[in-house]
């Protein structure tokens, strides 16, 4: 297995063609099995609140939510580097409340935190990497947002627009975070930010000119059918193969086949 990457890591595969894999991850068993892929890194995203927790945004995900989710994958997946999301407001109350935040997300086993947007928070930012946390910005479409965005939607598609995330990235970089995500922004604008940042980029449905991919593990596992973005991609037929195996379970104990006797005690 390969070893577990850190910061340094991240940096040498800026414009480098072994790109980052990047896979969300909630639970223990999840970041068991995913602790035995190939895959670099995982996101304890805050996207829980809606995978998990069936909420209708992730607005709803706090500090204790999180910390608990980034304890439970920790324990499972110990080779993997995991970042943790700091959730809804947490870096916009004040700088004590944020460390705090911090602290939680890291003593549970996180070793970065991932925080939304760029606007008022390069300072935060910049502290808290001053203190020795790792951060991954994340600029684009930043769900936290979604009711300021007026939907989930494309971000950056004009030009202004476009040029201020280039400048976001620019001054998220400038504070010290060690690679960005970006999410749902115009191919070109990805390979603009790719292009003229001095970090890694991580892009979710932001085109292929990025330093690396990330997806929601329950997406690319395609456990609802029902959900597919344009930019996602189905790996496995996770609904059909899961739903198949418990009905089969099901008709099993219907014929009395399940268990065998030697799925018995004698
Ligand atoms: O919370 C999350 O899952 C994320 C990814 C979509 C990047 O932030």
């Amino acid at each position: 297995m390969a070893k577990q990457m850190n910061v340094l890591d991240f940096a040498a595969r800026k414009s480098s063609p072994h790109k980052i894999s990047m896979v969300t991850c909630y639970d223990f068993w999840s970041a068991q099995l995913l602790n035995r892929t190939e895959v670099d890194t995982l996101l304890v995203g805050d996207s829980l609140a809606m995978v998990m927790h069936g909420f209708d945004s992730t607005v709803h995900a706090d500090v204790d939510l999180m910390a608990l989710h980034v304890r439970a994958v920790s324990r499972g997946a110990p080779d993997k580097f995991i970042v943790g999301d700091m959730p809804f407001l947490s870096v916009r109350k004040g700088l004590a409340p944020a460390m705090d935040a911090v602290q939680a997300l890291m003593q549970a086993g996180a070793n970065a935190v991932k925080i939304e947007g760029e606007t008022g928070q390069a300072d935060l930012i910049a502290h808290i990497v001053e203190s020795g946390v790792p951060v991954m910005g994340h600029l684009g479409l930043t769900p936290q947002a979604v009711h300021g965005f007026g939907g989930h939607r494309v971000q950056g598609r004009e030009d202004a627009a476009a040029k201020a995330l280039v400048d976001s990235a620019r001054r998220l970089a400038d504070a010290g975070c060690f690679a960005v995500v970006l999410e749902c922004v115009p191919a070109v604008v990805a390979r603009c930010i790719t292009e003229s940042t001095g970090i890694p980029t991580i892009g979710i449905g932001a085109g292929r000119h990025t330093d690396g991919q990330v997806l929601v593990l329950q997406d690319l596992l395609g456990m609802n059918p029902d959900f597919k973005p344009k930019f996602l991609r189905h790996y496995a037929d996770g609904f059909t193969t899961v739903s198949e195996a418990v009905n089969r379970f099901h008709q099993d104990i219907q014929a009395g086949c399940f268990p065998s006797r030697q799925e018995s005690y004698a």
